[in-house]
């Protein structure tokens, strides 16, 4: 069993540290962990914020957790050298289209979330955001017009075969658990969601147990904060389920609690996956031992259900992690004064 470890710039670091003695303190016989560079920091010691010798790890591991990318020095660098590029080059890659990203209250984080509590009690949904296509990987330019103005543009497409294939992803998730599923697009408006419309309706005919509905994203975004508990599996691409999910992150208590899977084909269950907090590297907390690992504790459980088939593991650290909010363990991040590596302590202990 190789694991990517790919930590990355800012709080990458410090917040994979502790997930990192968390999956070591299980003792899994033949885990082997490997270092790589990737983001800011490659670009500094290679050139490049993914590195060939970097793929060259992910593409030989079985599964991959990452830390996050992005720091202010990297902000002025041409767009393919940016760290972002390390993230959306090994979805790319890899061939990593499903993004899992699941969000529900734990216990006794009532008051934390920005929601009032009797409606934010009621989240336990997952975003099944597509990661390969869409806006992010259409062509796009910098041009100047004829009467002189500048203008960006970014293409935004799918292909139909790109939507079937995360629709089945997420009607299998929705058949694993309470049977609806809400796919969101912009289909009033865009033609891309139109066609996302018209063959996730087709690929329901394969799941007669799961409930579909369509809404639109400005709708979704409101009903995520209105009502989120009528959600039970959401699929969108890649930009919308970008912003919807930090939106869900709020609506639990804090971006310091959500994990991410991003699978490959044949997901969910026994696939190569990266696995990823949905945090970005916070650059202004960074080395200040202010950050909470718990993101990126719960991402190694994630890569444990996912590519290595250890459901036991995987709820063992979720259970650890549950236990240890509900005991009162809270970052600065919920309001709380339990540095990082406390937090990793306080996680280990339970587990
Ligand atoms: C995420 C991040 C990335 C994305 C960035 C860092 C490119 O925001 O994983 O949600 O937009 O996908
Ligand atoms: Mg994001």
């Amino acid at each position: 069993m190789k694991i990517a470890v790919f930590a990355g710039d800012g709080i990458g670091p410090e917040v994979t540290r502790e997930a990192v003695r968390v999956l070591e303190a299980l003792a899994l016989p033949g885990l082997e962990l490997i270092a790589g560079d990737v983001g800011g920091s490659a670009w500094r010691k290679h050139g490049h914020p993914l590195p060939p010798e970097t793929l060259a790890i992910a593409q030989a591991a079985d599964a991959i957790l990452f830390g996050a990318v992005g720091d202010f020095e990297c902000d002025r660098l041409e767009r393919h050298l940016r760290p972002e590029q390390a993230i959306l080059g090994l979805r790319k890659e890899l061939g990593l289209f499903a993004n899992l990203r699941p969000a529900r209250l734990f216990a006794g984080l009532e008051d934390c979330s920005a929601l009032r509590p009797e409606v934010a009690s009621a989240i336990d949904l997952l975003i099944v955001r597509e990661l390969n296509g869409d806006v992010y990987f259409g062509e796009k330019g910098m041009r100047t017009l004829a009467d002189g103005r500048r203008q960006g543009w970014d293409m935004m497409s799918y292909a139909e075969d790109e939507v079937a294939r995360i629709a089945h992803v997420a009607f299998r998730a929705a058949e694993g658990r309470r049977g609806r599923l809400c796919s969101i697009d912009k289909a009033n408006v865009l033609e891309t969601s139109q066609l996302w419309r018209e063959v996730v309706s087709a690929v329901a005919a394969d799941y007669p147990d799961v409930a579909l509905s369509h809404m639109y994203v400005d709708n979704a975004a409101m009903q995520l904060v209105r009502n989120p508990g009528q959600f039970d599996v959401i699929v969108t691409g890649n930009l919308f389920g970008d912003i919807l999910s930090d939106q869900a992150s709020m609506c639990v208590g804090s971006i310091g609690l959500l994990a991410s899977a991003a699978l490959g084909a044949g997901s969910p269950g026994g696939s190569k996956g990266l696995y990823e907090p949905i945090h970005g590297s916070a650059p202004d907390i960074a080395g200040q031992n202010r950050a909470n690992p718990m993101a990126s504790i719960l991402s190694a459980a994630m890569l444990l259900r996912h590519s290595l088939g250890r459901e036991d593991e995987a709820a063992r650290i979720e259970s650890a992690v549950a236990r240890a909010l509900a005991d009162g363990v809270r970052g600065s991040d919920l309001g709380g004064s339990h540095g990082t590596a406390a937090i990793g302590d306080a996680v280990l202990a339970r587990l």
